[in-house]
């Protein structure tokens, strides 16, 4: 037998007798609203899954433009809340310009061990790192050295950076960096030249090592003789 569009044997109209059959019972007002809502409902879920890939397609795109290098992430104008929001957490974690610290970037940390290498930092900011050609476990890094450096300046001693920094905020580090002008042998004008990124490198790593050690000695002024090992400078 055919049924109608309702379920209803299609007989039914056709025939009186059957009016009264449960199965040919016109459709109650609550069902024909469930439909109504039921399709209704499933439209706007429709719509809405669509809205959500659409809106993760552009989060994907936002997050592909923020990631390059150098570059500040910032959204568009106009664009959706969200995606301006996920832009801006993705500027904290850029390593550039002004954003917040992205202190716990593994890719930054890595760029701040390398730097700090390579700059030559290890060179006199780590207890015997030239004498040993390197040889210097990493977390003996940038903990300060005893050896002194006496020339007309008097007597300094590369401080202990692991201490020094453990205080400082990304912020803080970039302006002490940029205005530091300690005494010999201090290269303190290829540290300034150094771009906010590797500075904030060089501040990430820091940080992530945690402090160590113990604080430097005390510099000594001209003509007060060193007690320990120095290394001397024509006078
Ligand atoms: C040739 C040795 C030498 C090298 C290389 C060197 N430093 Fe230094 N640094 C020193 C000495 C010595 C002092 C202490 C100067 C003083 O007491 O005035 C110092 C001081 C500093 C200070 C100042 C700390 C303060 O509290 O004033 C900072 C920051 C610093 N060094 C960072 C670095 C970084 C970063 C590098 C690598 C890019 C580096 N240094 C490479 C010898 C060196």
């Amino acid at each position: 037998m055919k049924d109608d569009s309702f379920g209803r044997d299609a007989s039914c109209g056709r025939d009186p007798s059957r009016r009264r059959d449960a199965a040919c019972a016109p459709l109650p007002l609550g069902a024909l609203l469930a439909l109504v809502l039921g399709s209704l409902a499933s439209a706007v879920l429709t719509v809405g899954t669509a809205a959500t890939f659409l809106m993760a397609l552009m989060l994907t795109a936002g997050e592909a433009r923020a990631a390059q290098p150098g570059e500040r992430a910032a959204a568009a104008p106009g664009a959706p809340a969200a995606t301006a929001a996920r832009a801006a957490q993705v500027a904290q974690t850029a390593p550039s310009g002004k954003a917040a610290a992205p202190r716990h970037d593994p890719a930054l940390i890595a760029r701040g061990r390398y730097l700090v290498q390579t700059a030559g930092c290890n060179d006199c900011h780590t207890p015997g790192y030239a004498e040993a050609g390197g040889q210097v476990p990493e977390k003996a890094w940038l903990t300060g050295d005893r050896l002194g450096w006496r020339g007309p300046w008097g007597t300094t001693y590369p401080t202990n950076l692991r201490l020094r920094l453990a205080e400082m905020s990304r912020d803080e580090w970039l302006r002490f960096a940029r205005a530091m002008q300690p005494r010999p042998p201090m290269p303190w004008f290829n540290v300034r030249a150094m771009s906010d990124q590797d500075l904030t490198a060089i501040w990430a790593w820091v940080k992530a090592m945690g402090p160590a050690g113990e604080p430097a000695p005390q510099a000594l002024p001209p003509g007060q003789a060193p007690v320990g090992p120095v290394v001397m400078f024509p006078q």
